[in-house]
């Protein structure tokens, strides 16, 4: 009889979660990563109380109908958590595992999801005070090849790192670190003699065209140096993002510096794109 009761309980809960949404507030979560986090656990219990129940059916002498209600429960329940599954995978991976290389007919510039041998020049880049100084370190960041290696290897799928390729040469990259909708984002064209020509004006379209096309951006945010008069005309003017707000920052060596930061949603830039 204590048995029985217990079954019930556990079919209770399993069966709430679909009678309560908690499965569709999952569906429902913006940010890819937390999203993953809750179907987890949420799978976690389902496995848990299935095997209890399966172990339970084997012990009891239960009616048919019993046996086919928890059957259907399981069955429904597995069924949406298995869907979820691969939805996540598909919002989480469209851009960053299965387009590793994005390359266009009418240009040589390519965009390649960065990999760990990237770190030698990466490396080269992020310890150059002149590449760096606009993200506030005049003197580079002081890093060494293992541990941008190390970055790489271990970066999550949603905190994206593109190198921007000019044939096959590298000659800069392009980031985004996307939560709750938002991407934080970043360029820079490293090598100086690619500057001014067109380059980061293309690589944006294009990277902000596979942003906006996922499901998981909303928004992009963009930060810069209110002195660095040639990227505030770059996000203003020709990537027509929305100026947001001004703020104080210290650089690595304590300077005061001011920062601008810049907006543009998914709804603008389609816009923006029809009017082009
Ligand atoms: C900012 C950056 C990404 C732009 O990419 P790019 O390929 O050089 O840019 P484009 O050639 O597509 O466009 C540059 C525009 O800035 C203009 N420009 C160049 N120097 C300028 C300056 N000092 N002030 C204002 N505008 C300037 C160019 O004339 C061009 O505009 P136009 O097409 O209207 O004439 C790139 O120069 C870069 O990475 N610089 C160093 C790092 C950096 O500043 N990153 C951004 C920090 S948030």
């Amino acid at each position: 009889m204590e048995k029985k009761e217990n079954y019930k309980q556990i079919l209770d809960k399993l069966s709430a979660l679909i009678l309560n949404g908690d499965l569709e507030r999952v569906e429902k979560i913006t940010d890819i990563e937390t999203a993953i986090n809750e179907l987890d656990k949420i799978q976690d219990f389902y496995y848990k109380n299935r095997q209890l129940l399966e172990d339970m059916m084997l012990l009891e002498n239960l009616d048919e109908n019993v046996k086919k209600n928890i059957d259907k429960v399981i069955g429904d329940v597995g069924f949406k958590i298995a869907l979820l599954d691969d939805e996540f995978d598909c919002r989480g991976w469209i851009i960053f595992d299965k387009k590793l290389t994005l390359s266009y007919y009418d240009s040589k510039v390519k965009l390649k999801k960065a990999q760990p041998d990237d770190s030698v020049v990466l490396t080269k880049w992020w310890n150059d005070g002149k590449v760096m100084a606009h993200a506030g370190f005049p003197n580079g960041v002081g890093t060494t090849v293992e541990k941008v290696r190390a970055q790489i290897e271990n970066r999550p799928f949603y905190n994206l790192l593109f190198i921007i390729y000019y044939g096959s040469e590298p000659i800069g990259e392009i980031s985004a670190d996307i939560k709750d909708g938002v991407a934080d984002f970043g360029i820079k064209i490293c090598n100086e003699e690619y500057q001014n020509k067109g380059i980061g004006t293309f690589a944006i379209e294009k990277f902000f065209k596979e942003l906006f096309s996922s499901d998981i951006v909303d928004k992009v945010k963009i930060s810069t140096n209110a002195n660095n008069t040639r990227a505030i005309h770059f996000y203003k003017d020709k990537i027509k993002a929305i100026e947001t707000n001004h703020f104080e920052f210290k650089d690595a060596n304590g300077k005061n510096q001011e920062g601008i930061e810049f907006e543009l949603t998914k709804s603008q830039w389609k816009e923006l794109s029809k009017k082009e």
